[in-house]
Protein backbone atom coordinates (compact mmCIF):
# COMPACT_ATOMS: atom_id res chain seq x y z
CA UNK A 1 0.00 0.00 0.00
CA UNK A 2 1.55 3.53 -0.69
CA UNK A 3 0.91 5.94 2.23
CA UNK A 4 1.48 9.78 2.16
CA UNK A 5 1.19 11.95 5.16
CA UNK A 6 0.02 15.01 3.71
CA UNK A 7 1.41 17.68 6.63
CA UNK A 8 -0.13 20.91 6.87
CA UNK A 9 2.00 23.17 8.77
CA UNK A 10 4.91 21.54 7.19
CA UNK A 11 7.61 24.24 7.94
CA UNK A 12 5.93 25.06 10.95
CA UNK A 13 7.70 24.58 14.64
CA UNK A 14 5.54 21.15 15.99
CA UNK A 15 7.00 19.71 12.19
CA UNK A 16 10.34 20.52 12.83
CA UNK A 17 11.34 19.43 15.95
CA UNK A 18 8.57 16.76 16.91
CA UNK A 19 6.51 15.24 14.03
CA UNK A 20 10.02 14.79 11.38
CA UNK A 21 12.15 13.23 13.93
CA UNK A 22 8.97 11.01 14.56
CA UNK A 23 8.75 10.24 11.09
CA UNK A 24 12.21 9.43 10.70
CA UNK A 25 12.38 7.48 13.65
CA UNK A 26 9.90 5.37 12.42
CA UNK A 27 10.67 5.08 8.65
CA UNK A 28 13.97 3.84 9.85
CA UNK A 29 11.96 0.85 11.84
CA UNK A 30 10.92 0.14 8.85
CA UNK A 31 7.52 1.74 8.92
CA UNK A 32 6.09 2.16 5.37
CA UNK A 33 5.19 5.96 4.09
CA UNK A 34 5.93 9.05 2.76
CA UNK A 35 5.42 12.36 3.77
CA UNK A 36 4.20 15.49 1.71
CA UNK A 37 5.11 18.72 3.45
CA UNK A 38 2.81 21.66 2.54
CA UNK A 39 4.34 25.38 3.60
CA UNK A 40 4.56 28.89 2.39
CA UNK A 41 7.88 29.75 3.97
CA UNK A 42 10.00 27.56 0.68
CA UNK A 43 9.54 27.30 -2.69
CA UNK A 44 11.21 24.53 -3.21
CA UNK A 45 11.72 20.77 -2.50
CA UNK A 46 15.41 21.54 -2.54
CA UNK A 47 15.04 24.85 -0.26
CA UNK A 48 13.03 23.34 2.06
CA UNK A 49 14.86 20.06 2.63
CA UNK A 50 17.96 22.84 3.26
CA UNK A 51 16.69 24.32 6.04
CA UNK A 52 14.39 21.69 7.59
CA UNK A 53 16.25 18.57 7.91
CA UNK A 54 19.53 17.83 9.29
CA UNK A 55 21.91 17.56 6.53
CA UNK A 56 23.13 13.64 8.56
CA UNK A 57 19.72 13.21 8.37
CA UNK A 58 19.24 9.33 6.59
CA UNK A 59 18.40 8.32 2.85
CA UNK A 60 15.34 6.41 4.08
CA UNK A 61 13.91 9.55 5.51
CA UNK A 62 14.96 12.14 3.04
CA UNK A 63 14.01 10.09 0.16
CA UNK A 64 10.38 9.77 1.66
CA UNK A 65 10.18 13.14 2.25
CA UNK A 66 9.09 15.59 -0.61
CA UNK A 67 7.29 19.45 0.00
CA UNK A 68 5.11 21.64 -1.84
CA UNK A 69 4.99 25.26 -1.60
CA UNK A 70 0.86 25.63 -0.67
CA UNK A 71 -1.32 28.49 0.21
CA UNK A 72 -4.43 27.77 1.68
CA UNK A 73 -5.76 30.82 0.52
CA UNK A 74 -4.55 30.59 -3.17
CA UNK A 75 -8.13 30.30 -5.45
CA UNK A 76 -6.30 27.06 -7.04
CA UNK A 77 -5.10 25.58 -3.73
CA UNK A 78 -7.24 22.18 -4.57
CA UNK A 79 -6.08 21.92 -7.74
CA UNK A 80 -2.42 22.20 -6.98
CA UNK A 81 -2.58 19.70 -4.24
CA UNK A 82 -4.34 17.14 -6.02
CA UNK A 83 -2.38 17.36 -8.95
CA UNK A 84 0.76 16.68 -6.81
CA UNK A 85 -1.38 14.01 -5.09
CA UNK A 86 -1.96 12.33 -8.48
CA UNK A 87 1.60 12.48 -9.57
CA UNK A 88 2.52 11.07 -6.07
CA UNK A 89 -0.26 7.69 -6.30
CA UNK A 90 0.26 7.04 -10.05
CA UNK A 91 0.27 3.35 -10.25
CA UNK A 92 -0.47 2.52 -7.20
CA UNK A 93 -3.65 0.20 -6.72
CA UNK A 94 -3.87 0.71 -2.92
CA UNK A 95 -2.95 4.26 -1.53
CA UNK A 96 -4.06 5.78 2.13
CA UNK A 97 -3.61 8.97 2.51
CA UNK A 98 -3.31 10.94 6.11
CA UNK A 99 -3.95 14.71 6.06
CA UNK A 100 -2.17 15.70 9.68
CA UNK A 101 -3.48 19.37 10.14
CA UNK A 102 -1.04 21.22 12.73
CA UNK A 103 -2.37 24.44 11.79
CA UNK A 104 -4.25 27.20 13.78
CA UNK A 105 -7.41 26.18 14.56
CA UNK A 106 -8.85 29.27 12.72
CA UNK A 107 -7.95 27.38 9.76
CA UNK A 108 -9.22 24.02 10.09
CA UNK A 109 -12.26 24.53 8.61
CA UNK A 110 -10.91 25.78 4.77
CA UNK A 111 -8.94 23.06 5.31
CA UNK A 112 -11.18 20.20 5.99
CA UNK A 113 -13.76 21.98 3.34
CA UNK A 114 -10.45 21.40 0.88
CA UNK A 115 -9.97 18.22 1.57
CA UNK A 116 -13.30 17.32 1.12
CA UNK A 117 -12.88 18.39 -2.57
CA UNK A 118 -9.61 17.06 -3.32
CA UNK A 119 -11.71 13.70 -2.24
CA UNK A 120 -13.85 14.50 -4.85
CA UNK A 121 -11.71 15.48 -8.03
CA UNK A 122 -8.89 12.87 -7.24
CA UNK A 123 -10.85 10.76 -9.59
CA UNK A 124 -8.39 7.86 -8.11
CA UNK A 125 -9.08 4.00 -9.96
CA UNK A 126 -6.96 2.76 -6.77
CA UNK A 127 -8.41 1.43 -3.66
CA UNK A 128 -8.68 4.55 -1.60
CA UNK A 129 -8.26 4.92 2.40
CA UNK A 130 -8.09 8.16 4.34
CA UNK A 131 -7.68 9.41 7.79
CA UNK A 132 -7.66 12.38 9.50
CA UNK A 133 -5.18 13.84 12.50
CA UNK A 134 -5.73 16.99 14.07
CA UNK A 135 -3.75 18.85 16.56
CA UNK A 136 -4.69 20.36 19.91
CA UNK A 137 -6.17 22.32 20.86
CA UNK A 138 -9.08 21.58 18.84
CA UNK A 139 -10.61 24.52 18.71
CA UNK A 140 -11.06 28.02 20.10
CA UNK A 141 -13.53 26.86 22.56
CA UNK A 142 -16.26 24.69 23.22
CA UNK A 143 -18.83 26.50 20.70
CA UNK A 144 -15.79 26.07 18.10
CA UNK A 145 -14.64 22.83 18.79
CA UNK A 146 -18.48 21.85 18.03
CA UNK A 147 -18.41 23.36 14.99
CA UNK A 148 -15.17 22.07 13.73
CA UNK A 149 -16.05 18.46 14.74
CA UNK A 150 -19.77 18.86 12.93
CA UNK A 151 -17.80 19.61 9.56
CA UNK A 152 -14.92 16.60 10.31
CA UNK A 153 -17.77 14.39 10.72
CA UNK A 154 -19.60 15.42 7.89
CA UNK A 155 -16.25 14.59 5.62
CA UNK A 156 -14.60 11.52 7.95
CA UNK A 157 -15.84 8.61 9.85
CA UNK A 158 -14.85 8.25 13.03
CA UNK A 159 -12.44 5.41 12.61
CA UNK A 160 -10.76 7.81 10.56
CA UNK A 161 -10.06 10.95 12.97
CA UNK A 162 -7.43 10.79 15.22
CA UNK A 163 -7.26 14.10 17.11
CA UNK A 164 -3.71 14.29 18.86
CA UNK A 165 -2.75 15.19 22.54
CA UNK A 166 0.92 14.13 22.50
CA UNK A 167 1.11 13.81 26.55
CA UNK A 168 -1.09 10.06 25.88
CA UNK A 169 1.99 9.23 24.00
CA UNK A 170 4.11 9.99 27.00
CA UNK A 171 5.30 7.01 29.29
CA UNK A 172 4.37 8.80 32.12
CA UNK A 173 0.74 8.69 31.62
CA UNK A 174 0.63 4.94 30.67
CA UNK A 175 2.77 4.53 33.49
CA UNK A 176 0.21 6.05 35.87
CA UNK A 177 -2.42 3.74 34.45
CA UNK A 178 -0.58 0.62 35.13
CA UNK A 179 1.07 1.80 38.47
CA UNK A 180 -2.75 2.84 39.77
CA UNK A 181 -4.45 -0.38 38.32
CA UNK A 182 -1.77 -3.14 38.62
CA UNK A 183 -0.84 -2.46 42.33
CA UNK A 184 -2.74 -3.68 45.28
CA UNK A 185 -1.32 -1.54 47.40
CA UNK A 186 -1.74 1.79 45.66
CA UNK A 187 -5.15 0.84 44.49
CA UNK A 188 -5.96 0.77 48.07
CA UNK A 189 -4.85 4.12 48.96
CA UNK A 190 -5.76 6.23 45.87
CA UNK A 191 -8.82 7.83 47.25
CA UNK A 192 -9.94 10.16 49.05
CA UNK A 193 -9.90 8.39 52.78
CA UNK A 194 -5.88 9.12 52.14
CA UNK A 195 -5.44 11.16 49.80
CA UNK A 196 -5.58 14.95 51.30
CA UNK A 197 -4.74 16.83 48.15
CA UNK A 198 -2.74 16.76 44.73
CA UNK A 199 -0.59 18.99 43.06
CA UNK A 200 -0.18 18.95 39.30
CA UNK A 201 3.44 21.45 38.30
CA UNK A 202 4.22 22.03 35.14
CA UNK A 203 6.92 24.90 35.12
CA UNK A 204 9.44 25.61 31.27
CA UNK A 205 12.03 27.55 31.07
CA UNK A 206 11.45 28.98 27.67
CA UNK A 207 8.99 30.99 26.18
CA UNK A 208 7.17 31.19 22.96
CA UNK A 209 10.04 32.07 21.16
CA UNK A 210 9.22 31.22 17.38
CA UNK A 211 6.05 30.39 18.13
CA UNK A 212 4.35 33.60 19.13
CA UNK A 213 2.60 33.82 15.94
CA UNK A 214 0.67 30.57 17.02
CA UNK A 215 0.59 30.96 20.83
CA UNK A 216 -0.60 34.62 20.73
CA UNK A 217 -4.24 33.60 19.82
CA UNK A 218 -4.12 30.65 22.12
CA UNK A 219 -2.68 31.33 25.63
CA UNK A 220 -1.93 28.88 28.29
CA UNK A 221 -5.22 27.61 28.61
CA UNK A 222 -5.73 26.58 25.41
CA UNK A 223 -1.94 25.68 24.99
CA UNK A 224 -1.74 22.74 27.63
CA UNK A 225 -4.70 23.70 30.70
CA UNK A 226 -7.85 22.52 28.57
CA UNK A 227 -5.54 19.40 26.72
CA UNK A 228 -2.69 17.88 28.33
CA UNK A 229 -3.78 18.89 32.06
CA UNK A 230 -7.19 17.91 31.75
CA UNK A 231 -6.14 14.11 30.66
CA UNK A 232 -3.50 14.01 33.33
CA UNK A 233 -6.36 14.55 35.72
CA UNK A 234 -8.14 11.57 34.44
CA UNK A 235 -5.35 9.67 34.83
CA UNK A 236 -4.98 10.48 37.94
CA UNK A 237 -8.56 9.99 39.00
CA UNK A 238 -10.70 7.61 36.50
CA UNK A 239 -11.84 4.60 37.73
CA UNK A 240 -10.72 1.26 36.74
CA UNK A 241 -11.70 0.33 32.77
CA UNK A 242 -13.15 -2.90 32.25
CA UNK A 243 -10.41 -3.50 30.29
CA UNK A 244 -7.17 -1.67 28.61
CA UNK A 245 -9.33 -0.47 25.35
CA UNK A 246 -9.58 2.49 24.02
CA UNK A 247 -13.51 2.52 24.20
CA UNK A 248 -13.23 1.38 28.28
CA UNK A 249 -10.58 3.89 29.14
CA UNK A 250 -12.58 6.52 27.27
CA UNK A 251 -15.66 5.87 29.67
CA UNK A 252 -14.35 6.30 32.50
CA UNK A 253 -12.12 9.19 31.51
CA UNK A 254 -15.29 11.12 30.42
CA UNK A 255 -16.86 10.28 34.01
CA UNK A 256 -13.94 12.08 35.61
CA UNK A 257 -14.30 15.12 33.55
CA UNK A 258 -18.54 15.16 33.47
CA UNK A 259 -17.51 15.39 37.42
CA UNK A 260 -15.74 18.38 37.27
CA UNK A 261 -17.24 22.16 37.49
CA UNK A 262 -16.21 24.59 35.91
CA UNK A 263 -13.05 26.10 37.08
CA UNK A 264 -13.80 29.22 39.57
CA UNK A 265 -10.55 29.52 41.36
CA UNK A 266 -7.99 30.67 38.83
CA UNK A 267 -5.20 33.24 38.31
CA UNK A 268 -3.28 34.06 35.19
CA UNK A 269 -0.71 36.06 33.44
CA UNK A 270 1.78 36.63 31.44
CA UNK A 271 5.72 37.29 31.34
CA UNK A 272 6.96 40.67 30.87
CA UNK A 273 8.09 41.93 27.96
CA UNK A 274 11.90 40.78 26.44
CA UNK A 275 11.57 43.91 25.06
CA UNK A 276 9.97 45.53 21.25
CA UNK A 277 13.11 44.28 19.69
CA UNK A 278 13.09 40.75 20.83
CA UNK A 279 9.81 40.46 18.82
CA UNK A 280 8.66 39.43 21.49
CA UNK A 281 5.54 41.52 23.42
CA UNK A 282 3.43 38.45 24.10
CA UNK A 283 -0.16 39.91 24.85
CA UNK A 284 -1.75 36.16 26.40
CA UNK A 285 -1.98 34.44 29.06
CA UNK A 286 1.29 32.65 29.25
CA UNK A 287 0.66 31.39 32.99
CA UNK A 288 -1.54 30.13 34.93
CA UNK A 289 -2.62 28.44 38.53
CA UNK A 290 -5.90 27.08 39.74
CA UNK A 291 -8.10 24.75 41.78
CA UNK A 292 -10.56 21.99 40.77
CA UNK A 293 -12.08 19.00 42.14
CA UNK A 294 -13.10 15.58 40.69
CA UNK A 295 -16.54 15.39 42.19
CA UNK A 296 -16.82 11.77 42.04
CA UNK A 297 -17.35 9.31 45.00
CA UNK A 298 -13.71 8.57 45.70
CA UNK A 299 -11.98 11.98 45.02
CA UNK A 300 -14.65 14.29 45.90
CA UNK A 301 -13.08 16.89 48.18
CA UNK A 302 -9.40 16.04 47.60
CA UNK A 303 -8.40 19.63 46.06
CA UNK A 304 -6.36 19.22 42.84
CA UNK A 305 -3.88 22.20 42.21
CA UNK A 306 -2.07 23.30 39.02
CA UNK A 307 0.68 25.64 38.12
CA UNK A 308 1.65 25.58 34.70
CA UNK A 309 3.49 28.11 32.37
CA UNK A 310 6.56 29.56 30.62
CA UNK A 311 9.70 31.65 31.25
CA UNK A 312 10.45 29.84 34.83
CA UNK A 313 13.72 29.65 36.48
CA UNK A 314 13.59 26.28 36.17
CA UNK A 315 11.93 23.46 34.60
CA UNK A 316 10.25 20.96 36.21
CA UNK A 317 7.10 18.71 35.80
CA UNK A 318 5.88 17.05 38.51
CA UNK A 319 2.42 15.03 40.06
CA UNK A 320 2.80 15.34 44.04
CA UNK A 321 0.23 13.29 45.62
CA UNK A 322 0.34 14.33 49.44
CA UNK A 323 -1.19 11.69 52.07
CA UNK A 324 -3.42 12.51 55.04
CA UNK A 325 -1.05 13.06 58.05
CA UNK A 326 -3.66 11.84 60.80
CA UNK A 327 -0.51 10.14 62.62
CA UNK A 328 1.16 13.17 63.83
CA UNK A 329 -2.18 13.19 65.78
CA UNK A 330 -2.11 9.93 66.83
CA UNK A 331 1.37 9.83 67.91
CA UNK A 332 1.41 13.82 69.50
CA UNK A 333 4.39 14.39 67.14
CA UNK A 334 4.18 17.14 65.06
CA UNK A 335 7.39 16.59 63.87
CA UNK A 336 6.47 13.44 61.67
CA UNK A 337 6.55 14.24 57.95
CA UNK A 338 3.92 13.98 55.76
CA UNK A 339 3.71 10.58 53.01
CA UNK A 340 3.36 11.09 49.47
CA UNK A 341 4.29 9.97 45.88
CA UNK A 342 6.15 12.17 43.67
CA UNK A 343 6.17 11.17 40.03
CA UNK A 344 8.68 13.56 38.05
CA UNK A 345 8.44 13.88 34.67
CA UNK A 346 11.28 15.99 34.00
CA UNK A 347 14.21 16.19 33.66
CA UNK A 348 13.82 12.15 34.04
CA UNK A 349 10.80 10.02 34.71
CA UNK A 350 11.03 8.77 38.27
CA UNK A 351 8.09 8.10 40.78
CA UNK A 352 8.92 8.84 44.94
CA UNK A 353 7.59 7.36 47.53
CA UNK A 354 8.19 8.77 51.09
CA UNK A 355 7.60 7.26 54.15
CA UNK A 356 9.08 7.89 57.64
CA UNK A 357 12.14 5.79 59.23
CA UNK A 358 13.89 5.52 62.07
CA UNK A 359 17.16 7.41 62.87
CA UNK A 360 19.74 5.23 63.66
CA UNK A 361 21.02 6.20 67.03
CA UNK A 362 18.42 8.16 68.43
CA UNK A 363 15.51 7.75 70.53
CA UNK A 364 12.24 7.06 68.08
CA UNK A 365 13.16 9.78 66.07
CA UNK A 366 11.89 9.28 62.40
CA UNK A 367 12.83 10.47 58.98
CA UNK A 368 11.38 11.41 55.59
CA UNK A 369 13.16 8.58 53.45
CA UNK A 370 11.95 8.15 49.41
CA UNK A 371 11.84 5.17 47.90
CA UNK A 372 12.87 5.84 44.32
CA UNK A 373 11.63 4.23 41.10
CA UNK A 374 14.14 6.28 38.29
CA UNK A 375 12.92 4.70 34.57
CA UNK A 376 16.36 5.45 32.43
CA UNK A 377 18.01 3.19 35.49
CA UNK A 378 15.61 0.69 35.64
CA UNK A 379 15.03 0.03 31.86
CA UNK A 380 17.15 1.88 29.71
CA UNK A 381 17.05 5.43 28.57
CA UNK A 382 15.48 4.75 24.82
CA UNK A 383 11.92 4.93 25.03
CA UNK A 384 9.72 6.55 21.82
CA UNK A 385 8.98 10.13 21.90
CA UNK A 386 5.66 10.72 22.52
CA UNK A 387 4.95 12.04 18.86
CA UNK A 388 6.55 8.93 17.66
CA UNK A 389 4.01 6.42 20.00
CA UNK A 390 1.68 8.70 18.78
CA UNK A 391 1.82 8.19 14.79
CA UNK A 392 2.68 5.01 15.12
CA UNK A 393 -0.62 4.27 16.33
CA UNK A 394 -2.14 6.10 13.73
CA UNK A 395 -0.31 4.22 11.26
CA UNK A 396 -1.34 1.21 12.27
CA UNK A 397 -5.24 2.81 12.81
CA UNK A 398 -5.03 1.96 16.62
CA UNK A 399 -7.21 4.62 18.90
CA UNK A 400 -6.41 3.96 21.92
CA UNK A 401 -3.99 7.54 22.63
CA UNK A 402 -6.41 9.61 21.64
CA UNK A 403 -9.23 11.68 23.55
CA UNK A 404 -12.63 11.33 22.57
CA UNK A 405 -14.75 14.70 21.61
CA UNK A 406 -16.61 13.85 24.24
CA UNK A 407 -13.64 14.01 26.57
CA UNK A 408 -12.80 17.40 24.64
CA UNK A 409 -15.95 18.75 24.98
CA UNK A 410 -16.16 18.17 28.29
CA UNK A 411 -12.55 19.77 28.71
CA UNK A 412 -13.87 22.94 27.10
CA UNK A 413 -16.61 23.49 29.29
CA UNK A 414 -14.18 22.84 32.45
CA UNK A 415 -11.80 25.74 31.43
CA UNK A 416 -14.61 28.03 29.83
CA UNK A 417 -14.76 31.02 32.72
CA UNK A 418 -10.88 31.04 32.02
CA UNK A 419 -11.15 31.96 28.54
CA UNK A 420 -13.78 34.45 29.51
CA UNK A 421 -11.98 36.28 31.69
CA UNK A 422 -9.70 39.11 31.47
CA UNK A 423 -7.28 37.66 28.95
CA UNK A 424 -3.72 39.02 29.76
CA UNK A 425 -4.04 39.46 33.93
CA UNK A 426 -0.56 40.02 36.20
CA UNK A 427 2.55 40.69 34.64
CA UNK A 428 5.35 38.48 35.97
CA UNK A 429 8.90 38.90 35.57
CA UNK A 430 10.98 36.44 34.01
CA UNK A 431 12.22 33.68 35.44
CA UNK A 432 10.05 34.16 38.93
CA UNK A 433 7.14 31.66 40.28
CA UNK A 434 4.13 34.71 39.50
CA UNK A 435 2.82 36.18 42.70
CA UNK A 436 -0.82 35.03 42.01
CA UNK A 437 0.54 31.29 42.03
CA UNK A 438 1.96 31.65 45.51
CA UNK A 439 -1.62 33.72 46.72
CA UNK A 440 -3.34 30.31 45.11
CA UNK A 441 -1.66 28.60 47.69
CA UNK A 442 -1.76 31.02 50.52
CA UNK A 443 -5.33 31.22 50.30
CA UNK A 444 -5.59 27.67 50.07
CA UNK A 445 -2.91 26.97 52.83
CA UNK A 446 -0.77 24.74 50.94
CA UNK A 447 2.83 25.07 49.75
CA UNK A 448 3.86 24.02 46.18
CA UNK A 449 5.88 21.17 46.20
CA UNK A 450 9.67 21.75 46.44
CA UNK A 451 12.49 19.19 46.81
CA UNK A 452 13.15 20.15 50.05
CA UNK A 453 10.09 19.37 51.42
CA UNK A 454 10.54 15.82 51.59
CA UNK A 455 13.77 14.11 51.87
CA UNK A 456 16.09 13.16 48.54
CA UNK A 457 16.47 9.84 48.09
C1 LIG B 1 2.74 21.64 23.65
C2 LIG B 1 2.52 23.09 23.91
O1 LIG B 1 1.53 21.01 23.33
O2 LIG B 1 3.27 21.05 24.80
C3 LIG B 1 3.83 23.76 24.31
O3 LIG B 1 2.00 23.70 22.74
C4 LIG B 1 4.44 23.04 25.48
O4 LIG B 1 3.63 25.12 24.63
C5 LIG B 1 4.55 21.56 25.16
O5 LIG B 1 5.73 23.58 25.69
C6 LIG B 1 5.05 20.75 26.31
O6 LIG B 1 5.21 19.45 25.85
P1 LIG B 1 6.42 18.58 26.30
O7 LIG B 1 6.28 17.32 25.49
O8 LIG B 1 7.67 19.34 25.99
O9 LIG B 1 6.21 18.37 27.77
Amino acid sequence: MKRIIIQYGGTGDLALKKLYPAYQNLMEKQYSFSVLALGRRYTTREEFLLNSVSPSAPASFTDNLDYLYYDMADTDAVSILTKKLRSMIEGSDEVEFIYYLALQPSLYEDAIHQIKAIDASLDCLCTLTKKIVVEKPFGFDLESALRYNEILEKAFTDKEIFRVDHYLGKEFMQNLLLMRFHNDIIRRIWDNRTIESIQIIFDETHGVDQRLGFYEKIGVVRDTIQNHIMQIVTYLTMSEPASLSPEDISVEKEKVLRSISPVREFHMGRYESLGVNSGHVVQTPTYAALKLFVNTYYFADIPIYVRTGKMQKEAKSLIYIKFKNTTKEVMHDQSIAENGVIITIHPELTIDISMNLKMPNTSWKSKPVRFRFNQSETFGANTPEAYEQIVQKILIADKSLFPTMKEITESWRIVEPMLESDLVGEVYPIRTLPRFASQLAKDNHFTWFDETQIAKP
